[in-house]
């Protein structure tokens, strides 16, 4: 069964074909950041309009390289939601619109079940069940996976979503957008243990998270240091390595939880975080202690893309082959994960 798959929930346009023989046959991406580097974060009008200008291509370009054409396919999956609701809409009525044409069904996916399942693209993957550590700019999650669509949530944020609290701690120390990746980058210059910052919520039981208050204790830290000067490349740097540190510390700590307390041996992290290098480093010293393994989906794939939605249209439609006859077009910003069920 070959699907294809259309991801257009923020500011990354993908396409990509999955076939349930072959894996992963092709996966296309167009990235925004340079649309909206300028104005310091996502702009959902422009997002929306440079789907529309990108997808067509992408598209044609992911069915060309996978050397399929649209009769080979069994479905076309698209992201249907948590994201901007115009963003969504234009995935998901090319998505629609493309599966009518081409009479077949329509698969709308949920994009954090579709970061969860990530993994599974992977040579080694983790099997059911797992605990999945989703941390990306709009959501920290940590969830028990029995199977598909058979997802429990364990704790969650309070407020501000991990990615957040790394893009807002990036806007502080004048980082340029997106501010993930750059603060980790000036992360590594730095020494960490130069600064005191909290571990919100690792001392209080349970398993949500809590990122507000750190943010404006860097805020609150800067402003100080500022006071007194201009702050050098290597003091940011030394703020940006213990920023990091006290957001990686809560992040391991709540997982190494999650794991003990149900007993779990497995652990996924998916999501844009999951790219960061002392997360995975951590991870994967505090696990080896403790004899469970941390899985991860290739760097690429941690992010958002075309691959994921392609691979759980497929696993969906496989589960419920009949289930995807509607023309209805799906957008939903909000979509609680606990709303999907599994066989
Ligand atoms: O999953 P994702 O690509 O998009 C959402 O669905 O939100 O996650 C994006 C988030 C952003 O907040 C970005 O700053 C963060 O992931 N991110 C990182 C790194 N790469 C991306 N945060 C820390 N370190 C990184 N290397
Ligand atoms: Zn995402």
């Amino acid at each position: 069964m070959i699907v294809l798959g259309i991801e257009t929930s923020c500011d990354e346009t993908a396409a990509a074909v999955y076939d349930t023989a072959r894996g992963l046959l092709s996966h296309c991406l167009y990235s925004q950041v340079t649309t909206h580097a300028p104005f310091g974060g996502v702009v959902p009008e422009l997002a929306s309009r440079d789907h529309i200008r990108k997808l067509l291509p992408l598209i044609d370009e992911a069915l060309a390289s996978a050397a399929v054409v649209p009769s080979d396919l069994a479905g076309v999956a698209y992201t249907a939601g948590p994201g901007l609701v115009g963003a969504l809409l234009v995935g998901a009525t090319v998505g629609v619109g493309l599966a009518v044409g081409w009479g077949l069904p329509a698969v709308p996916v949920h994009h954090m079940e579709a970061h969860l399942l990530a993994a599974l693209l992977e040579d080694e993957q983790p099997a059911f069940p797992f605990i999945a550590l989703l941390v990306s700019g709009g959501h920290t999650l940590l969830v028990e996976v029995a199977g598909l669509g058979r997802y429990r949530i364990l704790g969650e944020t309070l407020d501000d979503a991990a990615g957040e609290a790394f893009d807002k701690g990036a806007k502080l120390l004048g980082l340029p957008y997106p501010g993930g990746p750059e603060l980790a980058r000036l992360a590594a210059l730095g020494r960490v243990g130069q600064y005191r910052f909290p571990r919100p919520m690792l001392k209080v039981p349970g398993l949500d998270f809590s990122f507000s208050g750190l943010k404006t204790a860097l805020a609150l830290r800067v402003r100080d240091l500022e006071a007194r000067g201009p702050l050098s490349e290597a003091l940011r740097a030394d703020l940006a390595a213990d920023y990091q540190q006290a957001i990686v510390d809560t992040l391991v700590g709540k997982s190494v939880r999650a794991l003990s307390v149900t007993g779990h041996q497995r652990l996924v992290v998916a999501g844009g975080v999951g790219a960061n290098r002392a997360l995975r480093e951590q991870l994967r010293a505090e696990l080896s202690r403790t004899g469970a393994t941390v899985y991860y989906p290739r760097t690429e794939f941690c992010t958002d893309n075309g691959a994921m939605i392609a691979f759980t249209g497929c696993q969906r439609l496989a589960l419920a082959p009949g289930a995807y006859s509607s023309v209805r077009v799906e957008a939903r910003p909000r979509w609680p994960l606990e709303e999907l069920t599994g066989p």
